[in-house]
């Protein structure tokens, strides 16, 4: 039996033993601490099974910048689950309760720089579709994909979508999946 639920602080130990192991390096672990300091409106959920925490999501704001105003979405970053563990919906449930919080506020969009085979299921479609371009170099037209919450604000939104800039300190760019 798998639960899903906000990050508490006592998860934060855990949480970065669980990315570290599940990306096998570091980068993604120091991301999430950063973020989790830095900056406010963050998402971050963890899996439990059995008392241990066996899967975490994190969300964070992102921006597109337009004709001087800002509007903000979130952006998935990053996911992971206990090796052991994956393939049995785990990260399903994640993106799942992940999403069902942020339809609950006004966010209009959410981004995914992932596997273009995983994320659609969830209702996430090519961002160029909408007008909306990585900030990263080099990034496949497919793997850079978009959660449209509003409809009729994001047909007048089109640009660069900004991620913190935590997600460029590491050594690299994380990838959702
Ligand atoms: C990506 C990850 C979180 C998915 O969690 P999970 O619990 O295994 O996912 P689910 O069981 O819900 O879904 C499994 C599906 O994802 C697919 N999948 C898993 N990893 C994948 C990958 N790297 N590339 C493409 N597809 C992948 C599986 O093939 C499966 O597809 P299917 O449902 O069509 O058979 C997990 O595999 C993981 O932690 N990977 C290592 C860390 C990582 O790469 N995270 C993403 C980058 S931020």
């Amino acid at each position: 039996m798998v639960e899903i639920r906000f990050e508490r602080p006592e998860d934060i130990d855990d949480v970065r033993v669980l990315n570290d192991k599940a990306f096998g390096q570091p980068e993604e672990g120091r991301i999430v601490d950063k973020l989790r300091i830095s900056c406010n409106g963050i998402l971050s959920l963890v899996a439990v099974s059995n008392n241990q925490i066996v899967g975490h999501i994190m969300f964070s704001p992102v921006t597109i910048e337009m004709q001087g105003s800002i509007i903000e979405g979130m952006g998935l970053a990053p996911m992971s689950v206990s090796p052991e563990l994956q393939n049995q919906g785990i990260g399903t449930k994640l993106v799942k309760e992940g999403l069902r919080c942020i339809k609950n506020t006004t966010c209009p969009f959410v981004t995914v720089l992932g596997h273009e085979k995983y994320y659609p299921r969830f209702g996430f479609q090519r961002a160029s579709k909408y007008g909306l371009k990585s900030q990263w170099e080099g990034v496949p037209d497919d793997v850079f994909m978009v959660n449209i919450l509003d409809e009729s604000l994001m047909k007048t939104v089109s640009g660069i979508v900004k991620y913190r800039d935590e997600f460029n300190e590491g050594e690299q760019t994380t990838l959702a999946i």
